[in-house]
Formats: structure tokens, sequence, C-alpha cells
């Protein structure tokens, strides 16, 4: 395990601190931050982002003293830089000389200047002046005693994810080019056949604009995975000027939590640090499920490595219909439950609260009203906190079940025309990795092909586009005796959108013992009742299927509506099918499969109280609840400390008040 402690940047610890933009406060205010960032503990700024116009005031003009002279006042406070490349807004006079890099939406509007991330992610124009900027800096700071981490644009696919511009056309028909040859190949793939859309050359494809009715589901899709590929080429661009001008120092990118425009395993991939920009909402009494399921997707996209949470709000945000702030306590127990699921830093968007502009109401670690704020003396006590914490710094997470996520599936999945347009990956998701959560088990995602030698369960609560050798994946997993738990509507197509022959799910019949012979979508409001073998009845909703064994045993069957004695969860030994929606009441049969795979609990715990391993050496112990909640711990954590209380050792039952934290650390952690 020691081997694995390495830190992601220089600067040792868990990193706190958050975006600070200087550009928007005279110089004079820039001392009083960097002492104040001392005062609060803070040890990395997210320096530049929005940038570029203070940076390159002109096509030839060049503005680096102010930056320069930062670098140096954050570097004489002890304070590591995250240096944006500043390219996610481009400035005014670019934008006039070349009106044509702004994007266009699929109605044909050119979206204008006066926001920000207003750039067509195929433009050579604003592509060549990205790299620019970025080469220009990446030469004057590399090496710099401040620059702790390069930071790659910003939150790419934030407002703008496609732009169906001329410019943005001929890209799609270059990547189809790619893809297919020749019309040809783009015919058989699109199924041109159909609705007379047969292309005699490429040249005569174009982005699947606002059209009089539905869209080639096969062009949307490969849209889809084009837009992803254009936004990461941008990306790609910048990072080889930082590979080859600024070696040896990490470089990211933030992502927004599981986003559906962009791949994310493959943009991970190239970084050398997962980041993300997590924002729960407070009024959501249930956000933190939902938090944990990004920060578990965040850990696994780079194999398990500590990650770094960059943005989160101190309070309340701006973008919101209605912006509800956090309770005093909240945002330390949401930062720790990050710090649980792998995240080596806590950041905030941030720094210094903005005087003008659309997020002068967001919250930041230094509010409008200064050091005398709740704001900022919670700022102040997390900082010294998370020094606490300096040893989980690096720290592994160690999961029995997976869950695999794949965004082609994900994409086709929620096109139009489909059966139930109520089938959304989010929502199918969500209820399964609840069931895991409240249950605290430990739960990685996967993409298809990974290696799952480490997992006694594997969940795909949904892959509705399915390859052959997706599927040969999974059966090869239950052949072998892996637990296997299919949710419905999967292997329903290829990756071209055309369906597989021969009854639902053609290419995991075999495994799951299974057809479908027609899908029973559930209108909204609808449900249906499903009982277990034992009697105990469930409910579905959204969806059921005309299911019929092959070679399975039923485990559930339909108990009311049309499809009444029908099987609606099978298993054909440990490879399961789940043919409805069981919602809320998924656990329920997860149950007996992870009883079966023998798959532990971190720990049992009341309802609302989340328990997550780091590594070996520490359990974190939260309560989301609102009321104080006791904690049964094994003999192992009883003689343990509670690194945010020292002076506490926790022994057989600890009680954790309303949004409390424990992080308990062993004396001699076994090896693993
Ligand atoms: C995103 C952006 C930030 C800021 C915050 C506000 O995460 O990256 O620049 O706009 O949202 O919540």
């Amino acid at each position: 395990m020691s081997g694995e402690r390495q830190h992601l940047t220089r600067v040792p610890g868990l990193l706190y601190g958050g975006d600070y933009n200087p550009e928007q406060w005279p110089e004079e205010v820039w001392a009083e931050d960097a002492k104040l960032m001392r005062e609060a503990g803070v040890t990395m700024a997210t320096v530049g982002v929005f940038a570029w116009a203070r940076l390159q005031p002109g096509p030839e003009e060049w503005d680096f003293g102010w930056l320069d002279r930062l670098l140096e006042l954050l570097d004489a406070h002890g304070v590591a830089v995250d240096l944006a490349t500043a390219t996610a807004s481009p400035p005014a006079w670019l934008v006039r000389a070349h009106p044509e890099l702004l994007p266009v939406t699929a109605d044909g509007v050119r979206l204008e200047f006066g926001s920000r991330q207003h750039y067509c992610p195929s433009s050579p124009v604003y592509r060549a002046a990205a790299v620019r900027l970025t080469r220009a800096l990446a030469a004057r700071y590399a090496g710099h005693p401040a620059v702790a981490l390069w930071h790659v644009h910003n939150e790419y696919g934030d407002h703008v994810t496609e732009c169906f511009c001329p410019e943005s056309a001929a890209d799609f028909r270059r990547w189809l080019g790619r893809r297919y040859g020749d019309a040809d190949g783009l015919n058989a793939a699109w199924g041109t056949g159909f609705w007379s859309q047969h292309y005699r050359t490429l040249d005569e494809v174009e982005p699947p604009r606002t059209a009089p009715g539905p869209v080639n589901p096969t062009q949307l899709l490969d849209w889809r995975r084009f837009c992803s590929d254009a936004l990461l080429e941008c990306y790609r661009a910048e990072r080889a000027v930082l590979a080859e001008l600024a070696p040896g120092t990490p470089v990211t990118t933030n992502f927004m939590s599981m986003f559906k425009a962009l791949d994310y395993w493959k943009w991970a991939a190239e970084e050398d640090v997962v980041s993300d920009d997590a924002y729960p909402d407070p009024a959501d009494p249930q956000a933190y499920v939902g938090a944990a399921l990004n920060y578990d997707l965040m850990r696994s996209l780079k194999g398990g490595a500590p990650w770094l949470l960059l943005e989160q709000a101190p309070s309340a945000v701006s973008w919101r219909p209605v912006n509800v702030p956090k309770l005093p306590g909240l945002q330390r127990l949401w930062s720790l439950q990050a710090v649980s699921r792998g995240a080596d830093a806590v950041m905030y968007f941030q720094w210094r609260a903005s005087r003008a502009g659309a997020e002068k109401f967001h919250s930041a670690m230094l509010p409008h009203r200064g050091t005398d704020s709740r704001g900022w003396r919670e700022s102040v006590r997390f900082g010294a906190e998370l020094r606490q914490l300096a040893a989980v710094a690096g720290g592994r997470t160690r999961a029995e079940t997976a869950i695999v996520l794949d965004w082609d599936s994900w994409w086709a999945l929620e096109l139009d025309d489909r059966p139930s347009a109520r089938m959304r990956w989010p929502e199918l998701l969500r209820p399964w990795y609840a069931a895991l959560h409240r249950r605290s088990i430990a739960v990685d995602f996967v993409p298809p092909g990974a290696e799952l030698a480490q997992y006694r369960v594997v969940l795909a609560p949904n892959l509705y586009l399915l390859r052959q050798t997706t599927a040969d994946w999974l059966g090869a997993y239950a052949a072998t005796g892996g637990h296997l738990v299919c949710g419905p509507f999967s292997g329903v197509v290829d990756e071209h959108d055309h369906i597989h022959l021969g009854g639902y799910p053609a290419p995991l019949r075999e495994t799951l013992g299974v057809v479908v012979d027609e899908y029973w979508p559930l209108p909204e409001g609808a449900t249906t009742t499903v009982t277990l073998a034992d009697g105990r009845e469930l409910t579905a909703s959204r969806w059921t299927e005309w299911l019929e064994t092959i070679d399975a045993q039923p485990v559930a069957r339909y108990a009311s509506g049309p499809l009444t004695g029908l099987p609606a969860v099978t298993r054909r030994g440990t490879a399961w099918y789940l043919g409805c929606d069981l919602g809320p009441d998924t656990g329920a049969v997860l149950d007996t499969v992870l009883a079966e795979a023998r798959v532990r609990p971190v720990l049992d715990t009341p309802e609302g109280v989340e328990a997550t391993r780091r590594g070996p050496g520490h359990l974190f112990l939260l309560n989301h609840g609102d009321h104080p909640a006791e904690i049964d711990l094994p003999e192992e954590w009883a003689t343990a400390t509670d690194l945010l209380d020292p002076a506490r050792t926790p022994g057989p039952a600890l009680t954790l008040g309303p949004l409390g934290v424990a992080v308990l650390q062993r004396p001699t952690p076994p090896t693993e």
C-alpha cells in the first residue's frame, strides 16, 4: 500500500484552496489575499482561468507582468499555483476579427460574445489562438517554483458542447471519413436505406441540424461521439504544448462530474491527474448520494488513483433558480465526503467573492462581508482541520463491486424514438448505486473491457448499446463464476444503433438464458407488482418486459398487470437479469447477489451515515442526517484515533452529531 502513496502534485498532504481571479481586483488587494490565504491554510490557488483578455490585450500585445508579480507573491506565502491556460473565454478582439469562431446552434443561431465558452470546438482560428496563448504561458512559467499543476482550459463542454457551423460540418466529415472510409461505409452504418437518406459522397453529409422530423439516430450517435472528440482535440493541442515546454509538471482539466457530453474514460487517459467540479444542491436532502456516485466515478477514471476536487461552493451557488446556502458544517461534511472517496484536494470556486459579473452572488471562501463572517471563519477552521488529515493523502479504496459505465450506450439510450423516453441512464443507474451506498458497499465504475479479476460482483444497470466484444467480456466473467447483474433494455443494439436480431438481448441471451418477446414500458405514474419466491412484493415502474426463460430460473414474477405470471427477474447460475425497473426495490434483489458473492460492507451503519475506507488505515464516518447517530465499531477500529479529534478513542460505539464526521486511523494497519 505504501508504494501507492504518491502525491498528485509536489505539494504534500491534502490540497486546500480555490479559484483565484485577481484580475477582478486592484493590485492592492492581492497582498491581503496572500496574507489571508496563509491564515486559512490555503496551499493551492487556481489562477488565470478567465484571464485571456488580460494576458493578451491585443493580437500582438502580451502582458505577463501582473502574473509574474502574482506568482511571486503567492510563492512567497507558500501557496502553490494550479496555472490555467486561460483559453475558455476568447477575448473580444479575437471574436470581432474572426466572428466565424463563435458557436452556432442546431437552429443556425450564432451565439454572441458577452458570456464565456463562446467558441466552436472545431474552429482552426480558435484552436491556433488557444495553442499560441498556451505556448506563451508555458514558455514563461515552465519550471516556475510556484507552478505545481497545469490546468488546461476550464470545464470543456460547459455551456457549449456542440457547434453546427460550416467549420464543424467539415470537421465532422473528416471524422466520419476516418471512421467509415467512404460513403458506402457510412451508408451501411447509418442504415440510410431508411427514408431515402442515401449519400453518394461524404461531402453530402451535414451535422444533425434541426430537421422536419426525427433525424437518423446513427447520425445523432456519431455526432455525440464526434463532439466529445472535437473538444478532446482542443485539449490535446494544449496538452501537447505543455508536454513539450513544461514536462514534469502534472496536467489536468477540470471535469463536471458524471457529464453526458464527454466520454471521460477517453479524456482521463490523457490527463496526469483527474480533477472534478462538484456542486451538489444543499436543497436536496439526498444530494450526498449523487455526490458519492460522482466521486466514485472520479476515483475510477484512472483506475483508483486519487483525484482532485478542484471546485465546489463554500455555500450557495448563483446559477440555480433558488440558491440555498450550506448549513454550518455542511461544506465540511461534503468536503470530507469527497476526501473519503479518494480526493486529495478540497478546493472551491472561488477564493474571494466577486463584486461584479454574473457570479457576484456565488459564495466564496472570503465572502463580501470580509473576514468578519461565518463563511470566512469556516474557511479558516476547515483549513486547519484538513492539515490534520495529511496522512490520508494517497490512500486508495478497494472495491469488490463494479458498475459498468459506457458513454456510447448512454448516448444511444437517450436518442429519440425509443420505446420509452423515460429510460435515462442517470435515473436507471441511481437506484442501483443508492442500494449499494445504503449498504456501505464500496463500488468502482469500469468501462467495457476493463480487468474484472478483483470484483466479486459486476452490475450493468443498462447497456442498451452492446458490442459483441462487450457481451463476450461479460459472458466470460459470469462463466468463470463472477456475479453479473444486467438491467432492463440491455443488449438491444450494436455500435451503429442497429437492432441485434433474433430476440433481445441477443448478444447476452446465452449468458443470461432469457429472451424478450416485447418491451412493455409503463407510463408515468403506473406501477406493477413483482413477487419474489419468498412472497415479498416489490414494485416495478417505468419499464417491464415480456420475458421468457430459455435456460434460466425465474427469481421473481409479475403479480399484476398484463404480464402477470411472466418472469420479471431471472438467474442463470451467477448471471442475473432484471427485466424491469425496480427503482428503490432494486436492493432487494441485489441483497441476494451480494450475500452469495460474499461482498462485505465497509460497516453496518444507521440510515444517513456513510462509512468509507481509504487505504488500510483510515475509516471515514459521515453523518448526513439531522439527528445524532450511534455507530457500532468492530474491535479493530474501537482503539483507533479520530484524526479530527485526536483526544478521542471511539471505543465500541461512536456517536456522531448531525453533520458530524470522524476520520479514524488505525495505529498499525494490516497490509492489504
Ligand atoms: C463552474 C466554473 C466556474 C464557476 C463555477 C460556479 O464550476 O468552472 O468558473 O462558474 O462553476 O459554480
